[in-house]
């Protein structure tokens, strides 16, 4: 950690409402962390907008300024670097990175999932978790590694699948839990509160057995703690 706290960086591709949830949740006290950088695979993306009207640093690049997948990837990570983060933290970051990259970061890299994983990694999870009958939908925060959506899980954030609901409108209601459920992990992960060994994500002293669940007063609890009150 540098001398000014715990630094976050964060990727993004589109409309970032989750990287908002970090910045508000920094302003007001409630991440205590600072976000240094914000970095795009999509210039012009709305995300870039919402991190420089606060004044975060940001990048852009383009694949088709370079000549293959792993140089982009390189440029993304020395852009990354430049500002020293503590956490890279990926907020509908569409683009898959490559092994190598990913190497460099592990257990300082998460991602936001809208499955509850291991179902449903990759894309169309509501439209899929629709389609298999399924009465409880989610979001999950991974430690990235180099397979898609399938690094250890910290945490969740369940809810029901409603009758009438269509992707979308699951897809919308999941959007608020998972605001949530990416502040209460970040500042988790910031506090010191877990972290990846190679013996899985450490938390309180013990490995954590199954993902840690985000209740209704947005509290991350163990699947294992007594109901509060
Ligand atoms: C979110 O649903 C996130 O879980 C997924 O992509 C979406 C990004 O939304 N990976 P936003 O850009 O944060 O608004």
């Amino acid at each position: 950690m540098d001398g000014d706290g715990f630094r976050i960086a964060v990727l993004v591709s589109g409309r970032g409402s989750n990287l908002q949830a970090l910045i508000d949740a920094q302003a007001d006290g409630r991440l205590p962390a600072r976000i240094v950088a914000v970095g795009s695979n999509r210039p012009g993306c709305a995300a870039l907008d919402r991190a420089a009207a606060v004044g975060i640093p940001t990048f852009a690049l383009r694949q088709r300024d370079f000549a293959d997948r792993e140089r982009m990837d390189a440029a993304i990570d020395a852009g990354l670097r430049h500002h020293r983060p503590d956490l890279v933290v990926l907020a509908g970051f569409m683009r898959i990175l490559s092994p190598a990259m990913v190497a460099g970061w592990t257990g300082r890299m998460l991602n936001i999932h809208p499955s509850l994983l291991p179902r449903y990694p990759g894309l169309d999870t509501h439209a899929r978790a629709l389609a298999a009958g399924d009465r409880e939908h989610g979001a999950s925060v991974h430690y990235v590694i180099p397979e898609l959506d399938a690094g250890p899980v910290i945490a969740q954030v369940r809810i029901p699948v409603l009758p009438g609901d269509d992707p979308d409108t699951l897809a919308q209601r999941l959007l608020s839990r998972e605001h949530a459920l990416m502040v209460a992990t970040v500042a988790l992960v910031a506090r010191g509160g877990v972290a990846l060994t190679p013996a899985g994500i450490q938390y309180r002293g013990t490995r954590l057995e199954a993902p840690l669940l985000l209740d209704e007063h947005d509290v991350l609890v163990a699947p294992t703690d007594p109901p509060a009150g």
